[in-house]
């Protein structure tokens, strides 16, 4: 049995066309793909039609644990969580064209002029709200900007309008929950997308059974 680690919402999607490129490699587009979607089901491991494989629903920051012990011999997960957790005992053998955003600063546009004119964070910390504490802080430190990291799970952008931080740093994609919260892009920390990650063990134990997948996906890219 082949397990692959994925994560709800939008990243799950934008697997599905990416793994049926993979199925066509055995075949079979529907052999690749899950049979039904996170949002159809409560069960958090869900087959596909080839019987050799399954699918665990995970949260996307979870990804790269239930690789790393086994649980999945294979993954999808982005590259911002596998910067933050600092993934580099995983094999990452391809960047994926999915998942496709960037990890960004925001604030309001009164606070954006202040940046652009490099009166924030000089004297006293700049207060800041992000899943990306590490992240965060790396690039903080290499600015030699003062922060204060306020690490929070969601909904990032309401943080400044309720007065908890002065900025965030999280994904931004079309920008639309940016616009929408009255904040605005300031910088860009990195350009992100998906990665496909492959436990090291497993790379070893079961070697017979992946090569062919992992150059199905190298094909399907
Ligand atoms: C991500 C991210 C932003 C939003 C950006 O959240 O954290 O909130 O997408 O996308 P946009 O620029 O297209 O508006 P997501 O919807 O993935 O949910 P999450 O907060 O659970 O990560």
């Amino acid at each position: 049995m082949i397990t692959i680690a994925l994560s709800k919402g939008r990243l799950w999607e934008e697997s599905i066309p990416l793994l049926q490129k993979v199925g066509e490699d055995f075949g079979d587009p529907d052999n690749f793909i899950p049979t039904i979607s996170p949002e159809e089901t409560r069960s958090l491991i869900i087959p596909a039609k080839n019987p050799k494989i399954q699918f665990l629903v995970l949260r996307a920051s979870d990804v790269p644990t239930f690789v790393r012990h086994g649980a999945a011999q294979i993954g999808i997960a982005g590259s911002d969580v596998l910067m933050e957790q600092e993934c580099n005992d995983l094999f990452q053998p391809f960047d994926l064209p999915i998942g496709v955003c960037r990890l960004s600063l925001a604030m309001n546009n009164e606070r954006a002029i202040m940046w652009k004119n490099g009166k924030i964070g000089n004297l006293t910390s700049l207060k800041v709200a992000t899943k990306y504490p590490l992240l965060t802080h790396q690039w903080f430190s290499a600015k030699r900007k003062k922060v204060e990291i306020i690490k929070l799970y969601g909904s990032m952008e309401i943080a400044p309008a309720v007065g908890i931080v002065e900025a965030i740093i999280d994904l931004v994609s079309s920008g639309a929950t940016l616009r929408e919260n009255n904040l605005v892009e300031v910088e860009s920390l990195m350009e992100i997308s998906a990665k496909l990650i492959v436990s090291r063990a497993s790379l070893k134990t079961e070697h017979q059974s992946l090569k062919p997948i992992l150059e199905a996906f190298a094909k399907a890219l």
